[in-house]
């Protein structure tokens, strides 16, 4: 798989897919991550990438132009065209499933009050957003989501860890509380059932715990 991301910020995307698994998963070769810089599709003497907003409004808008000639040039027919916005759709363990699938993904990210629509209506097939919230642009949300897909292609995790057993592999639960030694540390103490060996009952209590945390968390993904 290749992921291409185009951002004013390539520095902010690539800073926190350059260490631990993903970037082991990158030298060996599961996945190769490149930033690219808007700037460079920019023309003119200032090599402008904004601009300001037709009908007014607050704030700068990336101009077409330079969106329209990096698409074009980094896109090949396999390519899956992904604008990172806080208008698109929440991304969740299922996009990330249904991505890692993918041989290339391009994440567009956009900066100021976000790209001109005509970008998202010739050349996007899609928008994710990362959260309810307002980032100053999408390098960081652009990391965020390849680290979530990165992380599910076959051996980037090892051997000794799997994503299936995880909050979201079933979307309307939270794992259960977890537990390593000692088994006593400052008075509290691990629950006897983990130390117990017997399997069923270690599951029942996971499932029971679960469902305690995700009615105290997330009382939404019960009701999804
Ligand atoms: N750009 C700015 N905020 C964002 C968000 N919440 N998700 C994705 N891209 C963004």
């Amino acid at each position: 798989m290749t992921i291409s991301i185009l951002t004013l910020f390539p520095e902010i995307a690539l800073a926190p897919l350059g260490e631990s698994i993903i970037k082991r998963a990158r030298e060996a070769g599961l996945v190769e991550i490149r930033a690219h810089q808007l700037r460079d599709w920019a023309t003119g003497k200032h090599r402008k990438t904004d601009d300001y907003l037709c009908g007014g409004g607050q704030g700068m808008l990336l101009k077409p132009e330079p969106l329209f000639a990096a698409i074009e040039e980094l896109r090949t027919p396999d390519t899956r065209v992904i604008l990172m916005t806080p208008q698109g759709q929440q991304f969740k363990q299922a996009h990330a499933r249904r991505l890692s699938n993918e041989s290339h993904l391009l994440l567009v990210c956009g900066h100021y009050e976000g790209v001109d629509h005509r970008v998202i209506q010739e050349l996007v097939d899609e928008e994710l957003s990362i959260g309810d919230y307002v980032l100053t642009n999408g390098a960081l949300a652009a990391a965020v989501v390849s680290d979530a897909i990165v992380r599910l292609l076959p051996g980037a995790l090892g051997d000794e860890r799997s994503p299936e057993d995880e909050s979201f592999t079933d979307p309307h639960l939270l794992e259960a509380p977890a537990y390593t030694k000692p088994v006593d540390f400052r008075g509290l103490v691990v629950p006897d059932v983990l130390l117990s060996g017997h399997h069923a009952e270690i599951e029942e209590w996971k499932k029971n715990q679960a469902l305690i945390r995700t009615r105290q968390n997330r009382p939404d993904l019960l009701q999804e």
